[in-house]
């Protein structure tokens, strides 16, 4: 099982899909440049974002509030924007692909 990370430029990372591991965790580890998770998962700094494709979206669980509003703080913010620390990998998210925005800011 498998995530993909699409860089801005196209550049495909794909890794290993682990459970239990968050979506940022999995960024980190795989070393996909672009993620920095600066806070460490904690839903404060807004560096782990990502834009899931909109064939997965309907697999992930809905953002908090919290979430919601750190996203909209985020100038490439769009309507699949989502926070990578804020989503756990479970089994089902198996195939999925999560674009990159240009910057993480
Ligand atoms: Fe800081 Fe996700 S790692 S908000």
């Amino acid at each position: 099982a498998t995530i993909t990370f699409v860089e801005h430029n196209g550049s495909e990372h794909t890794v290993d899909l682990e459970v239990g591991k968050t979506l940022m965790q999995h960024a980190l580890d795989g070393l996909v440049p672009g993620i920095d998770g600066d806070c460490g998962g904690a839903c404060a700094c807004g560096t782990c974002h990502v834009m899931v494709a909109t064939s997965c979206s309907s697999d992930l669980v809905p953002p908090s509030l919290e979430e919601q509003s750190m996203l909209a703080l985020k100038p490439e913010h769009c309507e699949s924007s989502r926070l990578a620390c804020q989503i756990d990998i479970t089994e089902q998210h198996d195939g999925l692909i999560v674009q990159l925005p240009e910057f993480q800011m």
